[in-house]
């Protein structure tokens, strides 16, 4: 083997290292529940996952565009049908649930999920560019 191809194979083997040290690292942080989940989209996909990481004891910083969504989970109540509100008042009251405008909030998150709207091309055809 050169010397480039076993330069490339150490690269490999200190970034396979590098992701299994991080894999267990926000495994135990799930486990013992010290994880803080990120959320991107409070609507029928993303507040129920925020209330259930909630419930599970995870806290979570959600993100929002529309301010009206943002407001109602700081003022403990909900706005879809299956995100009861009872649910949103006590992951507030336990500090477990926290919605904002501002993406910068997101730098406390250990792992974000997605869930805006998926985006649509000129054919209504998902448009994943
Ligand atoms: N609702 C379902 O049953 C369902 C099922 C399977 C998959 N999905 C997928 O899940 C995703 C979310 O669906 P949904 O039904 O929750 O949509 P939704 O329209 O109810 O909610 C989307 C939320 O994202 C917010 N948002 C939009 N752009 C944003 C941005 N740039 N930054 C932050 N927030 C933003 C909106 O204000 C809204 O609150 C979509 O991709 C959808 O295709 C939904």
């Amino acid at each position: 083997m050169g010397q480039a191809a076993r330069s490339s194979a150490g690269v490999v083997a200190t970034l396979d290292s590098a992701r299994r040290v991080l894999k267990q690292t926000v495994l135990t942080m799930i486990n013992d529940r010290t994880a803080v989940v990120g959320l991107i989209g409070l609507g029928y996909v993303g507040l129920p996952l925020a209330v259930e990481a909630g419930k599970a004891g995870l806290k979570v910083i959600s993100v929002d565009v529309d301010p009206r969504k943002v407001d109602a989970i700081n003022e403990a109540r909900s706005y879809i049908p299956d995100g009861k509100s009872e649910d949103v008042a006590a992951l507030r009251a336990a500090g477990k649930l926290e919605a904002t405008l501002d993406y910068a909030a997101l730098q406390f998150a250990d792992a974000v999920s997605i869930c805006v709207p998926t985006p649509l091309g000129k054919t209504r055809d998902r448009d994943m560019s």
